[in-house]
């Protein structure tokens, strides 16, 4: 015993010996770093510091340096005419010809893959696979780093409740636990354990505060939240990405509690330096600090970039606010101050000297690692692992699913031969040919005894309105994307087609959804159906009576109110990246039991949007026989499909839920168990959810929230009983006074396959 405990002892010891070397050797890298960049910056004039605070992040042709241009991001480098690292050298090797030569950090929107795209953020939290998901952005991170990338700005950790805003395609969904787990993951994953290597690059947590807020789902559009939802919802997966180590953070169009992010000092200040302990710097979104204008709290330039500066940003992302000019004249004034622009100034140069740009300037330059990277077979197969993970079955009767490797199949629908509409939002650099379509995906996984028909059938839409503002962005990096193009040939012309192949085929694979270009920044929609050209063409193929299987390929939740009534299958498969073709083809066939479930809700209609499963309750929940109780006439109140919804080729069966304890008290863990059994014919992986509810609180608790989760892997037949945990931390929330803390009491612990199938048992726990 006595051993046991001395043995014991020597464990700690060493621990604490280990965790105190490595405090030390922190503090005097640290402390290295402070000199280093004290000393350079006073070899620097004011305009050569000045010149660190801004960013241009435009498509200029030509590389050029100047004063202006030695910030951030260089104000080049989009000349996709050029080989990319000799563009990258010729703007690195201006900046060290500088008076002070300092190296350029040159930040792209490397969102999901840079070379090899993978699935659309919305998607990859569909496979609630962290490790796959942190893999991806240290692959995008690698991928990036040898053409002179050294940020990213990525991961977009903004909540999403409403699918109209066309960038929930870009963020995790609409769970905040959720949304914090991959956010950190993600950091970690672009910023790996060493900032200094070659390959791992700054992250920058985004868009601060609040983005996905947005009214109405219209991109740029108000924000209006109280404080309970914007700290126990908004706020948790920024602070997740700033806790995880993300050293750059970058602020949102939108204001926050009327004051516009960017100059929020409450907000940047405040919350985020002083609450949270960021030390790292902080750029604006493009042009936020000149918007700030619109939202009418400065009436010339210098007002609102004073604003900014004094909140605490570094860096001026494209609105010339921290211009020479301006900055000098606010100094004059004495409205700010040399130690202000100072500081900012710093926090740029830690930046690059903790990526290792003063050791050597030209190491995020390696042609022979672009070589062997850049849509290397391995990064290519774990893509398409990937893309496979995060298609979501939402629908299959009859065992429509998986499809046998034989007969005729035909492919038929605006997206089953796209290649551009396969990337979604923000793949930027990738070279199109490279991406493999359903239709050719369909053929090599189905081999020789398949045949494989395609016809387009429809237009993505005949909507003029959609036709004219869906056509995505007016440049786009030097990559074309998908323009929506005016029907070549008429909707008569290619339906005709369409039956004629229908006619030909075993089975039909419907390719329905949406064009990349309308998700994404500033592609928000109203409604969210698919749009009528394809549902047309999508009832004249259930007419045939032929078997029909709906993939969707698109950038947010769309109604499927009829689709689930009409069609007997339907494969959410997102925009999957470069490998979508083939990972659709891996699930349509079975060679994948598909395993994803969808992290944000899918409404019956437009008009119940927002609709989220964390909502509080109301005084007067929904009773079938009293009509003064919350509804609508038309249309029930839960979703179509509910967060956490997706099946599997096999079927499980949840046994009731047990505890290690009914009674608790303080710092004790509850261990909740569960039983699954697989109950149908497939190996399959089934994502087992664990949800809280605090039903009696000082303030209104929303009525479950995800909490834990095990995702397992099942052989036909085969019973697991797994174990979550949960502790006070995960029953602790801002109270009316914002004050974060748990209350002693009752709470309902739930399990199941998604938020709304629950088994549920009760537990009490006291302080
Ligand atoms: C505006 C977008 O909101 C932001 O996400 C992006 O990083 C910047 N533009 C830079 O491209």
């Amino acid at each position: 015993m006595k051993r046991k405990i001395s043995l014991n002892l020597s464990w700690v010891m060493l621990i604490v010996l280990q965790f105190t070397l490595l405090h030390n050797a922190n503090a005097q890298q640290k402390e290295k770093m402070e000199d280093f960049v004290k000393s350079l910056m006073k070899k620097m004039t004011l305009e050569e510091k000045i010149a660190q605070l801004n960013t241009d992040q435009m498509p200029i042709v030509e590389p050029k340096i100047d004063a202006s241009g030695t910030g951030g991001t260089p104000p080049v480098a989009f000349d996709f005419s050029m080989d990319p690292i000799e563009r990258e050298r010729k703007s690195q090797e201006s900046a060290m010809k500088l008076r002070v030569p300092v190296p350029i950090m040159s930040g792209r929107d490397v969102i999901h893959g840079f070379e090899t795209i993978f699935p659309i953020p919305l998607a990859t939290a569909c496979s609630w696979d962290l490790d796959m998901i942190e893999k991806s952005a240290r692959i995008a991170a690698s991928e990036a780093s040898t053409s002179g990338i050294s940020w990213t700005y990525s991961p977009m950790v903004d909540i999403a409740r409403d699918p109209r805003w066309g960038r929930i395609a870009e963020c995790a969904g609409e769970d905040p636990w959720w949304g914090s787990k991959i956010a950190a993951a993600m950091v970690h994953g672009y910023q790996g354990d060493d900032l200094s290597s070659p390959n791992t690059i700054l992250a920058c947590v985004k868009h601060f505060a609040l983005y996905g807020g947005a009214e109405a789902g219209r991109d740029y559009s108000t924000v209006d939240m109280s404080a309970g939802t914007m700290f126990n919802i908004y706020l948790k997966p920024y602070e997740a990405a700033v806790k995880a180590g993300a050293e750059s953070v970058m602020t949102s169009f939108n204001v926050v509690n009327s004051i516009p992010a960017t100059g929020n000092k409450w907000l940047l200040d405040d919350i985020l330096r002083k609450k949270w302990g960021f030390d790292g710097l902080i750029v604006t979104d493009y042009g936020s600090i000149r918007e700030m204008m619109n939202h009418g709290v400065g009436s010339d330039l210098k007002d609102v970039a004073l604003l900014a500066l004094k909140a605490g940003v570094d860096i001026d992302m494209a609105s010339k606010g921290f211009s020479p000019k301006i900055l000098k004249a606010l100094l004059d004034e004495g409205k700010i101050t040399e130690a202000e622009i100072d500081q900012a100034c710093c926090r740029i140069l830690n930046a690059k000297y903790k990526l290792g740009l003063f050791d050597d300037p030209y190491r995020y330059l390696n042609k022979e690692r672009m070589k062997n990277e850049l849509l290397s077979e391995e990064h290519r197969s774990f893509a398409r692992d990937l893309a496979a993970r995060s298609c979501v079955l939402l629908k299959n009767s009859n065992q429509l699913l998986p499809l046998k490797k034989s007969g005729t199949i035909a492919v038929i629908g605006p997206l089953g031969n796209a290649k551009d509409d396969m990337l979604g939002c923000w793949a930027m650099s990738t070279n199109k040919e490279t991406i493999v379509t359903v239709a050719d995906g369909i053929k090599k996984v189905g081999g020789n005894n398949v045949t494989v028909l395609f016809a387009k059938g429809a237009n993505a839409t005949d909507d003029s309105y959609l036709l004219k503002y869906g056509k995505g962005r007016s440049f786009d990096f030097g990559n074309k994307k998908p323009q929506p193009k005016i029907a070549e040939r008429s909707a008569e012309d290619l339906m005709e087609e369409a039956m004629e192949v229908a006619a030909k085929a075993d089975v039909i694979v419907a390719t329905l959804g949406e064009l990349a270009s309308w998700s994404g920044e500033a592609s928000s929609r109203s409604d969210i159906i698919i749009p009528e050209s394809q549902k047309n063409l999508l009832k004249a193929l259930i007419a045939t009576g032929k078997p029909v299987v709906l993939v969707l390929i698109n950038g947010r939740p769309l109604t499927l109110t009829w689709e689930d009534a009409n069609v007997n299958a339907i494969l959410e498969a997102w925009q999957g990246g470069t490998e979508a073709g083939n990972a659709i083809a891996d699930v349509l066939f079975g060679d994948y039991n598909p395993s994803g479930k969808i992290t944000a809700t899918f409404p019956r209609s437009v008009g119940q949007i927002p609709v989220y499963y964390n909502a509080l309750n109301t005084g007067r929940p929904f009773n079938e026989s009293d009509k003064y109780t919350s509804k609508y006439m038309d249309v029930p109140n839960d979703p179509l499909y509910p967060f956490g919804y997706g099946l599997s080729y096999t079927t499980f069966t949840y046994g009731d839920i047990k505890t290690n304890k009914s009674n608790l008290s303080g710092g004790e863990t509850l261990e909740v168990f569960a039983t699954i059994t697989n109950t149908g014919n497939y190996s399959g992986e089934e994502v087992v959810q664990l949800y809280v509810g605090d039903p009696v609180a000082s303030i209104s608790r929303p009525v479950k929230e995800l909490k834990n989760f095990k995702k397992i892997m099942l052989k036909p037949g085969e019973t697991k009983t797994v174990s979550m945990s949960i502790t006070i931390e995960d029953l602790k929330f801002y109270n009316a006074d914002l004050k974060y803390d748990w209350e002693p009491g009752e709470f309902i612990i739930s399990v199941g396959p998604n938020s709304r199938d629950l088994k549920q048992t009760k537990v009490v726990w006291v302080k």
